[in-house]
């Protein structure tokens, strides 16, 4: 087993070019650098090649040791400096200073916001390039199947459209900043557990196998890294796993065919590091470069394998060619930063932190709308919960483990040290001093004497409750269950017996059971704050008082118990997607399981109507946004093909948004789940205003995977076109249908 010391420090790190602009688009070029085009950048690869020799040539196919987590030979007789790999997807990682630790995967997919996946992204990005970093170790895009994966915090959900447009504007937002992108893990790493077992003589290598079918593949695990090839991204991490019991890092289905057949990839794959097994076999296999390098299974070993026959020089030219044709793409060649890990790019990134931070949080309940806080009205206040404060181990340790405190984020690869993080509680105090507030707290959870005797405090009766709980999990291991850290379910109960108005905020990495007191008649109000990164003092507070008003979504969904799922890690090394593609609300839908909250659930202060829903068929050139780096290919998957029109209204009285959900109901001959989600977009509204919304359905959007002509195919029949609010039946406000 790898534990987590040794695991931050073995592994850790671990068509057609169009795409819709949709509502708003994403027009923001921050560099200057020249964009070739991917034909232009293979040319300058190649002619790279050409004047390496053997040996040069296999050197490079692994990494070396050097100041980065992952590091490229240097070439210095052509003037080729390197190249710098570094974690993580959420910022500037391993340790070093001076990064921001901006919100993880989990918490911007909360948001629903396109705008800010691109607008965080092109932050990332600007870090990244700031400090001369070639390659960013992510997006991070496995999918949520498993509610106690250690690594969920840092994908985007359960769902593989919401996934897959999270992937498209991280890969797009980076690389716009010159840095590549590194679509991750590839493919189907959705557990920690076994992900790599060593005996001891570290000699037997073997790894859990996710074992699933062809349609289920391509529907849910392939698809966000599909749109990230679409957008355009560099490489490509293959994972520790085994897929279909061949290893990720030398399968040539899922590397060969699938990502550089299939889907057109034209850029690199790198292993994750120690996820590569063997030498030759996964050059073969399609892996371009190993990392970091020090197993000496790739790198100058493949000399001998060339002499032999073993694998062409024509096969190692290719895997430098995809080596480099992304840092020729983004113009790396020219005058890039040179790698200075503690330089500081901060900049005001602390900015759009907080924003996201605020826009990923989730209102889940709200009895009598005792939320938001008037500070007219509710002066009083108490305070539970370690998770309201900082932990007593700093911010170091809690990348490692759960030390209890506010948790910011997970641990493992993809945990960013922050300059700087500032708890609920502190905020909380900010807000009394300003507002004229009494606040009284108590964060040690070891005392229950001491919490028993707050109920006796002068004026506790009047007074508002908030309970803080938090769950954390990490790269390397998975959750024990689905409970709050250090008994806050005791926590909240006690604290509701006593307290009328007992508002709970829940900080956890993924789904969490909330099933002990969420229908405690006392609990009158629930916020999801998630993994808020730096700036979750402030957020919490903005949402609290109505300074913001709540609208991110769940991004998966929360059962009443956890066999509700239907899947879990396995302790066996075969961990069989029998679901198929019935995962997460696809799976409570064809089962008439009632889930606590659904996936895309969230409440506002204020409320909508919907109206006016039509249906057409759309022109390619009014959506169409291309970018010079997008992958070559000749799909039309990505065309667009209907349009879904309505009108939404705010008609409470407070600003805030709403995000309408597009569910498909595909005809039978799909095969598919009762209801898929297909589109969405977060809508700001004032009080009163009103506006028209258009979602577009590409043609892969109203497509299955055909097993028998392997090829995407639309179904006849009939399609159902619901909007809904989340993906529960009750939740939809129109319906229509097209027929094919
Ligand atoms: C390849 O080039 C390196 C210099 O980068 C040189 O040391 C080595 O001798 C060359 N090998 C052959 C076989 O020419
Ligand atoms: C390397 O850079 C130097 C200085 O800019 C230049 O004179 C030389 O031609 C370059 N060599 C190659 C192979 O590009
Ligand atoms: C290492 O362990 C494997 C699996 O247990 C065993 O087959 C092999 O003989 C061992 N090798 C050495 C050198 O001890
Ligand atoms: C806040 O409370 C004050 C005092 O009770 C009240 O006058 C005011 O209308 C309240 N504000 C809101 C937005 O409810
Ligand atoms: C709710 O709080 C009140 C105190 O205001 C308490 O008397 C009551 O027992 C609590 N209800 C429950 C179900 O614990
Ligand atoms: C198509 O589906 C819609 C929405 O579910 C339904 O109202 C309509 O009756 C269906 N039409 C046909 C011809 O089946």
């Amino acid at each position: 087993m790898v534990s987590a010391r040794s695991f931050v420090t073995l592994s850790t790190v671990c068509f057609y070019l169009t795409w819709l602009s949709m509502v708003g688009s994403h027009t923001d070029v921050h560099s200057t650098s020249t964009r070739r085009t991917w034909n232009q950048a293979i040319v300058m690869a190649k002619s790279f090649v050409q004047h390496l020799n053997l040996t040069e040539k296999c050197a490079m196919t692994a990494g070396i040791k050097g100041r980065c987590a992952g590091n490229v030979l240097p070439i210095p007789r052509l003037n080729f400096t390197g190249m710098c790999f570094q974690d993580s997807p959420s910022g500037v990682g391993d340790g070093i200073l001076y990064a921001t630790a901006f919100v993880p995967g989990i918490q911007i997919a909360a948001t629903w916001d396109r705008d800010l996946f691109y607008k965080r992204a092109v932050a990332i990005g600007r870090e990244f390039q700031g400090k001369g970093i070639n390659f960013a170790l992510g997006p991070m895009m496995n999918i949520d199947r498993n509610a106690r994966h250690g690594r969920n915090w840092e994908g985007f959900g359960a769902d593989p459209y919401l996934s897959g447009e999270n992937a498209f504007l991280y890969v797009q937002g980076l690389q716009d900043q010159g840095v590549v992108a590194t679509a991750k893990h590839y493919i189907c790493n959705e557990q920690e557990t076994n992900r790599i077992y060593a005996t001891q003589n570290l000699t037997y290598i073997r790894s859990y196998s996710a074992n699933l079918d062809d349609k289920t593949m391509h529907e849910i695990y392939l698809w966000p890294f599909a749109a990230s090839v679409a957008a355009g991204v560099g490489s490509v991490m293959c994972s520790y796993n085994e897929v279909n019991n061949t290893p990720a890092c030398q399968n040539d289905k899922t590397l060969n065919q699938l990502l550089k057949g299939e889907l057109g990839y034209l850029g690199n794959v790198m292993s994750d590091w120690g996820a590569t097994k063997t030498g030759v076999q996964s050059a073969l296999g399609g892996l371009d470069i190993d990392m970091p390098g020090s197993d000496g299974l790739m790198g100058i070993s493949l000399v001998e394998e060339v002499r032999k026959g073993k694998i062409s020089e024509s096969r190692i030219d290719d895997m430098i060619v995809r080596l480099l044709s992304p840092y020729y793409l983004l113009g790396q060649d020219q005058e890039y930063p040179t790698v200075d890990l503690d330089r500081d790019v901060l900049e005001n990134h602390y900015q759009v932190n907080r924003e996201i931070s605020t826009a990923g949080i989730i209102l889940l309940k709200n009895t009598n709308n005792v939320l938001p806080f008037n500070v007219s009205a509710d002066k009083h206040f108490f305070v539970y919960g370690e998770a309201a404060t900082q932990s007593r181990h700093g911010f170091v340790g809690a990348g490692e483990l759960q030390h209890g405190g506010a948790t910011y984020q997970g641990g493992g690869s993809g945990y960013v040290e922050p300059t700087y993080a500032i708890d609920p509680l502190t905020s909380l105090l900010l807000k009394s001093r300003d507002a004229h507030l009494q606040i009284r707290y108590i964060t040690d959870q070891s005392d229950y004497l001491l919490i028993e005797s707050s109920f006796r405090y002068h004026g506790f009766h009047q007074a508002k409750c908030l309970v803080f709980i938090s769950a954390f999990s990490s790269e390397g291991f998975d959750r024990l269950d689905l409970l709050p850290a250090n008994d806050g379910n005791l926590l909240v109960r006690t604290v509701a017996s006593h307290c009328a108005n007992t508002i709970v905020v829940v900080n956890s990495v993924s789904q969490l059971n909330l099933e002990a007191w969420i229908d405690h008649p006392n609990v009158t109000g629930v916020i999801w704050s998630g993994m808020p990164a730096s700036e979750y003092g402030p957020a919490i507070v903005d949402v609290l008082f109505g300074d913001y008003n709540p609208g991110g979504k769940l991004v998966f969904t929360l059962a009443k118990k956890a066999s509700d799922y239907g899947t879990d890690i396995t302790l066996s090394f075969e961990s069989n997607y029998v679901e198929g593609v019935f995962l997460d609300y696809r799976h409570f839908d064809k089962n008439n399981i009632t889930p606590r909250y659904y996936f895309g659930y969230g409440l506002s202060y204020t409320t909508f109507s919907f109206s006016k829903l039509v249906i057409s068929k759309t022109t390619v050139d009014q959506q169409r946004r291309i970018r010079s780096y997008a992958n070559q290919g000749t799909s039309m998957l990505f065309e667009p093909v209907y349009q879904i029109t309505f009108t939404i209204t705010n008609v409470g009285k407070v600003y805030g948004s709403e995000v309408p959900q597009l569910y498909l109901g595909f005809p039978t001959e799909a095969a598919e789940p009762p209801k898929i989600l297909r589109g969405f977009q977060r809508v700001y509204l004032s009080a009163g205003e009103s506006k028209t919304v258009t979602l577009v359905l590409l043609q892969k959007d109203i497509s299955y995977w055909n097993v028998v002509n392997q090829k995407w195919t639309i179904a006849s029949g009939n399609y159902s076109v619901w909007i809904s609010t989340s993906a529960n039946s009750v939740d939809i406000k129109l319906t229509s249908f097209f027929q094919i």
